[in-house]
């Protein structure tokens, strides 16, 4: 089987620009504001394999993608270490137990990702399943940088002056934290190869609000620690790695030279820029602000054409948008989206 999502990764040729789109199962959507309410709230929902089956499949159905993204969240690894998650509404993840001493640090667990996992690993063998061979499957973490700006702060943050102040204060157990978290996630990353993701991403939300010094030093280095890590191949097939670091169009090359596959590019950066600087080494993820899709469907027309207009080549570029789609977003819209990327990539 051959896909355009894992081949624009390898840079090989593809029939079309492949698309999918960060959240593309999510509450824009209500057949999955109907499955939430089934599974009772969103952490439910997360550890029911089945029910997140149904919904990574509700975007796939609906419209024409290229790639399907695992249902789960960046915050089962936290979860899985006994920091009690919790959600409430409109408000966004809570810790019950958050980091607060450095002795929370040091008795840290490593959790057995094969068994307090077992649920996401699950979902991927469901899904797999489900799926049939329609279009690949990408799994994912949170970067270690990112886990741990929500296990100091105790949830969302708007000045992280919590973990912040953490990796100035005491660098070792900073260095100490993030350590234990990327070997978590080298674990919880095989163990969703090896139930069949055909991909898989590291979302580093929050790698942007670093200094690009401290950027290398606690984001960057574990995340290359994670690419290393990793099983790059499964029964004969190589898993393409992409790097997601919001705000971190200022080091693409340093994000290039950690041996990933692919850079996840938010809008801030123009992508004919981006494959100027570092489209010999890798392939770009991206970039459309999410927010053209509160325009009318000729406006996000014309935006996709333009951006597709700024790739030289026809392999190496996944269309996506720079961020997740949000809640308030017309499926409609969605749709003009998938459907303009296609019709002008297949001509290009
Ligand atoms: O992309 C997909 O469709 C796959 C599913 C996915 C979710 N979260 C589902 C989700 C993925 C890849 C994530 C990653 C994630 N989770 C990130 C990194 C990506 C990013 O957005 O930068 C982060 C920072 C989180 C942590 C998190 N989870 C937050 C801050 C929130 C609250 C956000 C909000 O809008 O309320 C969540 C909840 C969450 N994760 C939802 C979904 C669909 C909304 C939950 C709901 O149904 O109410």
């Amino acid at each position: 089987m051959s896909f355009d999502y894992i081949n624009a990764l390898l840079k090989k040729p593809v029939s079309r620009t492949p698309v999918w789109v960060m959240r593309q199962a999510g509450r824009y959507l209500p057949e999955y504001r109907a499955t939430r309410k089934k599974a009772g709230d969103f952490l439910s929902l997360c550890k029911s394999p089945d029910l997140a089956c149904e919904v990574t499949m509700q975007p796939i159905d609906r419209f024409d993608l290229d790639a399907a993204i695992l249902f789960s969240d960046i915050l089962t690894i936290p979860d899985a270490m006994d920091l009690g998650l919790y959600f409430t509404e409109g408000e966004g993840p809570k810790f019950s137990k958050p980091i607060t001493r450095l002795a929370d640090i040091e008795s840290l667990s490593r959790p057995d990702v094969g068994s307090k996992l077992a649920y996401v690993t699950d979902a991927v063998s469901v899904i797999k399943k489900s799926l049939n061979g329609r279009v690949p499957l990408i799994g994912f973490t949170g970067s270690p940088w990112t886990l741990s700006t929500y296990m100091v702060e105790g949830g969302s943050s708007k000045s992280f002056s919590k973990v912040k102040g953490l990796m100035y204060e005491n660098p070792k157990h900073m260095h100490q934290l993030l350590d234990k978290l990327a070997d978590t996630i080298i674990d919880y990353l095989n163990g969703q190869i090896a139930a069949g993701a055909d991909s898989v991403m590291v979302f580093d939300t929050w790698g942007g609000l670093l200094s690009k010094k401290s950027y290398e030093e606690f984001s960057l280095r574990y995340m290359t620690k994670i690419v290393n890590g990793i099983k790059r191949k499964h029964e004969g097939k190589i898993i393409p790695v992409t790097l997601f670091t919001k705000g971190g169009g200022m080091w693409l090359e340093q994000i290039a030279a950690s041996g990933c596959d692919g850079i996840g590019l938010d809008w801030t950066v123009e992508l004919g820029d981006a494959q100027s600087r570092v489209g010999e080494k890798v392939a770009l993820q991206g970039n459309l602000d999410p927010c053209v899709l509160y325009a009318t469907d000729e406006k996000i027309r014309e935006e996709v054409k333009a951006l597709l207009a700024q790739f030289n080549g026809d392999t190496g570029h996944i269309f996506n948008l720079g961020h997740g789609i949000s809640p308030d977003v017309n499926p409609e819209r969605m749709k003009t989206l998938v459907d303009s990327v296609h019709e002008f990539s297949t001509n290009k």
